[in-house]
């Protein structure tokens, strides 16, 4: 039997006699033995660099503008606190429309985490998402993730012309335009649960409530603590795709956004392979993190197939830029934040990264890391080891 990758439609099938795609019938050539090795995955990115010039999509989409985490509606201001607490996000302004109320987090130096609740009953047909989110460690929290990641575009109408002649599906038929803003989302992405969001900002003064909704007083006040200072932008997130969707998440992102693929670290020790997707390299990251096979049970499997067989594929951790990380760090555990691990990594290696437990509220792991003077690689194939047995813990 051999495990197949059809390039055009981006299944993974297995068959005996690789003749033609099954789902789209695509002929032999666009099949590729799909082993995780990154040949593929190089060929494909540099196809969709050339496509996105041709398509006019470069610099159609910028930086990350924000996130947004939707929890449960009793566990929003929660949520909001966690981050407030463990962070340097500071509060910024509350509201709700007829569809969510948020909660708005912010940095000088960072994306904003918008933290939301549907206000709806928690129903399938009200949530997108719901599907991405009932596995056996994540189903009591069924409306819970890290559900958008939202860049800034100069064009939305032309990026959405472009996409949707591409067949790229939105959650709505048209842009929602707003006094502040134009906005549009993807529907989630079937390798990740992610939604991709575009925002083209109209105002200077950025505020994301819209003309309909009302402001919300909620007294979140930000603890007096000198180490929270030292907690400064979002670095990375990091997504934990199925073994089989690794390569389609990382093209489909790239398609979406004007990312391309750095590189890759494979953790053979945990059947793990943690994948970097950049802009620049003083942009935000987006990490995919993936198994090498799929998930077989609890005895056999790494970490990340064991998370996914758990929570689903979502994002695991948020990681923030840290400052002064050994004092922070131990700032933080008198504070009573828990951790998965120590400190990892040394000045000498380049840098130091840990991981927090997971927060009720989110599901999500806090990630702090420091590079050091001029270390320019991204991680380091140690503290990613360490960091991926870690995580056996959840
Ligand atoms: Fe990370």
């Amino acid at each position: 039997m051999t495990k197949l990758i059809c390039s055009k439609c981006m299944k993974v099938h297995e068959t005996t006699h690789p003749t033609t795609c099954p789902t789209c019938h695509a002929s032999k050539e666009y099949l590729y033995n799909f082993k995780n090795s990154d040949a593929f995955l190089k060929k494909e990115v540099s196809r969709i660099i050339q496509e996105r010039k041709d398509l006019g999509l470069d610099g159609l989409v910028e930086g990350l503008d924000s996130i947004i985490i939707n929890t449960e509606p009793h566990l929003r201001v929660a949520a909001a606190t966690d981050l407030i607490r463990s962070t340097g996000l500071s509060f910024s302004e509350a509201f709700e429309d007829d569809q969510f109320k948020t909660i708005v987090l912010t940095h000088p130096d960072s994306a904003s985490f918008l933290i939301r609740s549907r206000k709806q009953n928690v129903q399938h047909e009200n949530n997108p998402f719901f599907e991405f989110n009932t596995h056996p460690k994540s189903q009591h929290v069924p409306n819970t993730r890290l559900e958008t990641f939202l860049f800034t575009t100069p064009n939305i109408k032309k990026y959405v012309q472009i996409q949707k002649k591409r067949g790229v599906n939105f959650l709505t038929d048209d842009i929602i335009q707003d006094k502040n803003y134009s906005f549009i989302q993807t529907i989630p992405s079937q390798y990740t649960g992610n939604s991709i969001g575009l925002i083209q900002w109209h105002k200077e003064n950025k505020s994301y409530q819209s003309s309909n909704s009302e402001k919300l007083h909620i007294p979140l006040e930000k603890p007096k603590k000198s180490y929270l200072q030292n907690i400064k932008q979002l670095d990375h997130t990091a997504t934990r795709v199925r073994a089989t969707d690794r390569d389609a998440a990382i093209i489909e992102f790239m398609e979406l956004t004007n990312y391309y693929f750095d590189f890759a670290i494979y953790v053979k020790l945990f059947n793990s392979i943690t994948n970097v997707a950049r802009l620049s390299a003083d942009d935000f990251a987006m990490v995919f993190t993936s198994g090498v096979v799929p998930y077989k049970n609890d005895e056999e499997s790494g970490p990340t197939e064991k998370f996914i067989h758990n929570y689903g594929t979502r994002v695991h951790h948020m990681a923030f830029h840290t400052e002064n990380i050994e004092e922070t760090f131990s700032q933080l555990k008198q504070n009573q934040m828990e951790f998965l691990i120590g400190l990892v990594g040394s000045e000498k290696d380049g840098l130091k990264q840990t991981f927090t437990k997971p927060s009720p509220s989110t599901l999500l792991v806090n990630e702090y890391i420091h590079r050091y003077g001029d270390f320019d690689g991204f991680f380091t194939k140690n503290n990613v080891t360490q960091l991926t047995e870690a995580t056996d813990k959840q």
